[in-house]
């Protein structure tokens, strides 16, 4: 009987997938456990199952010897050391595809919210401080028709422009390849910061594209542009970006992600025309359970001998195979 370390509980139920296997993890409605807890546990583990806010890093991979695979319940997978994983053949899995069609239905519900001051208008009522129709209350900006530059044209980045198309919008975007019968164009990162009206962020987190949006690259927006990311939080300067919705100079945005959630930078708590979320891009019940499924998928296969569908690092299989 294999060990499954779970850190959290997961929507569905996932652990009656997994007969005849030992699942040890928080319950429904308990905490996810913390790092020292699931750290502890994994000294006897065949298999770790875990959030993106866990970093399984070196240490962790060192403080379970007989791990076999990690699945991580999300796609992003800039919280694991895969390399290191690689290295000591544990497979690495994550989450693709069940979580597009709902995080880009996310990533439109912030860009119109930024584009038409929702988050200011909804606080206006609540606080009981809206005094009537005016012409000129709360006006943003138009989002049909405009453009819209999609940075990292992988599977969210087209279930987004494929919504875009919808609202009739040019498409620009940098990396990967276009849903097929959208028009979009591909342009290089300063071309589409310089002419979209809304910028959205897709691409992963890596060391290529920490920081990407910098003061430079939001200076270089158009004036009254809207940033949306979904993606992860460190991908966009904070505090630069507090700086250019200070200026006036962006005329919105919507943050789905931050550098160190679930803390928020503070001058971005106070920025202007910022509308922010936390991390609910994936947040419907159909897409969590199912990512919770493939969790279990890869584990399942690992632990069967098995390629699972979802694995990141191919190379693992083979270490383990030289083991
Ligand atoms: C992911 O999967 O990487 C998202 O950030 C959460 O679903």
């Amino acid at each position: 009987m294999a060990r499954i370390v779970a850190t959290s509980h997961l929507p569905g139920d996932p652990a009656r997938l997994l007969d005849g296997h030992e699942w040890i993890g928080p319950a429904r409605g308990d905490d996810a456990w913390s790092r020292v807890r699931w750290l502890g546990e994994l000294a006897t583990a065949d298999a770790l199952v875990c959030l993106l806010s866990d970093r399984v890093d070196a240490e962790a991979l060192a403080a379970g010897p007989s791990l076999r695979v990690v699945a991580n319940y999300a796609v992003g997978h800039d919280n694991i050391d895969v390399a290191a994983a690689t290295a000591r053949g544990v497979a690495v899995a994550n989450t693709p595809d069940v979580l597009v069609e709902a995080s880009a239905d996310f990533t439109f519900a912030l860009l119109l919210a930024a584009a038409r001051r929702l988050g200011e208008g909804e606080r206006l009522v609540r606080a009981g401080a809206w005094a009537g129709w005016t012409p000129d209350l709360l006006l943003g900006a138009d989002v049909g028709g405009q453009t819209l530059g999609i940075i990292g044209m992988g599977r969210i980045g087209r279930a987004v422009a494929r919504r875009a198309h919808g609202f009739a919008m040019t498409v620009l975007y940098t990396r990967g390849a276009p849903p097929d019968g959208v028009a979009a164009t591909a342009v290089t990162l300063d071309e589409l910061l310089a002419q979209s009206d809304v910028v959205s962020v897709h691409c992963p987190l890596t060391a290529a594209t920490h920081r990407l949006i910098d003061a430079r690259a939001l200076a270089a927006m158009k004036p009254g542009a809207i940033l949306v990311n979904t993606a992860r939080g460190a991908i966009v300067d904070d505090a630069a970006l507090a700086e250019a919705l200070e200026r006036g100079h962006l005329g919105g945005a919507g943050l789905d992600v931050f550098v160190n959630e679930p803390a928020v930078d503070a001058r971005l708590l106070a920025a202007p025309r910022l509308v922010l979320a936390p991390h609910l891009g994936s947040a419907t019940t159909t897409a969590r359970t199912r990512m919770a499924e493939l969790c279990v998928n890869a584990v399942r296969d690992v632990l069967s001998g098995r390629r699972p569908a979802n694995l990141i690092n191919g190379d693992a299989l083979a270490a383990r195979g030289r083991a």
